[in-house]
């Protein structure tokens, strides 16, 4: 496992409650406001009841920024589709570990397999340990904080105090392994997530609903450094 830990938290932007009708320009505005990376939603309708992008706007959007595409599929077959969002230029996919078993350690290898970083994510009610068993192929553990497939519902506190600083000093006591937080990710929950040791924060409403989204991107920067400084004693 390389070493994903980032010196500082990273921002994410997930694109799901942008403006879609101007994808490019969404993305180019988040670029402008200083997020670190594009959170890519891809939903099939059967995994969480909402559908979204296919791996063919993915490779359309690829063109419109550098910056690294972070794909989080809620998806049923992520076996099948997962090289596709590789093909399509992501630089991590994280599938659910939530999904038929055996499509979970075979889809993870062939991320990596490809170069780029796996990762598992976890609905809220999944607890760390149903990814014991992949432990060895982690190269990021996506914490979702709310229930996958919708942006904008309320951040789940006790998910984030549960979860982050466990997943960190359980899953992964060498500290390789990025923590993601997906869901509510905002200024306001920014110390409760920077607490955990999380390396990446998304955020999706809070950025396109900002007033300013250059001021909001800062804030959630500070706010969570601060506090993981403070954790890291
Ligand atoms: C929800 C998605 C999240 C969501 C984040 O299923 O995985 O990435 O879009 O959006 P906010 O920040 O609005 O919760
Ligand atoms: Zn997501």
């Amino acid at each position: 496992m390389t070493d994903r830990r980032p010196s500082q938290a990273l921002v994410a932007a997930s694109i799901l409650d942008c403006d879609l009708a101007r994808l490019g320009d969404e993305i180019r505005r988040a670029e402008d406001a200083g997020v670190d990376r594009i959170h890519v939603d891809i939903m099939d309708g059967h995994f969480v009841p909402n559908l979204t992008f296919g791996w063919k706007t993915v490779e359309a959007i690829r063109r419109v920024t550098t910056l690294p595409f972070d794909a989080h599929l809620m998806i049923t077959d992520p076996l099948r589709w997962g090289p596709m969002f590789v093909e399509a230029g992501c630089e991590s996919v994280s599938l659910h570990v939530e999904v038929e078993e055996r499509q979970v350690r075979p889809a993870l290898e062939l991320i990596r397999a490809a170069g780029r970083a796996a990762g598992l994510s976890l609905r809220p009610g999944t607890p760390l340990d149903a990814l014991t068993p992949y432990r060895d192929l982690l190269d990021i553990i996506l914490v979702m904080t709310v229930e996958p497939g919708f942006g904008g519902q309320s951040f789940m506190t006790d998910v984030a105090n549960t979860k982050l600083a466990a997943a960190r000093a359980w899953l992964d006591p060498a500290g390789a392994c990025e923590v993601q937080v997906d869901g509510g990710g905002r200024a306001a929950t920014a110390e409760v997530i920077g607490r955990g040791g999380t390396d990446v924060i998304v955020s999706g409403s809070a950025l396109y609903r900002a007033e300013d989204m250059v001021a909001e991107v800062a804030a959630i920067k500070a706010i969570a450094n601060a506090a993981r400084a403070a954790g890291e004693g």
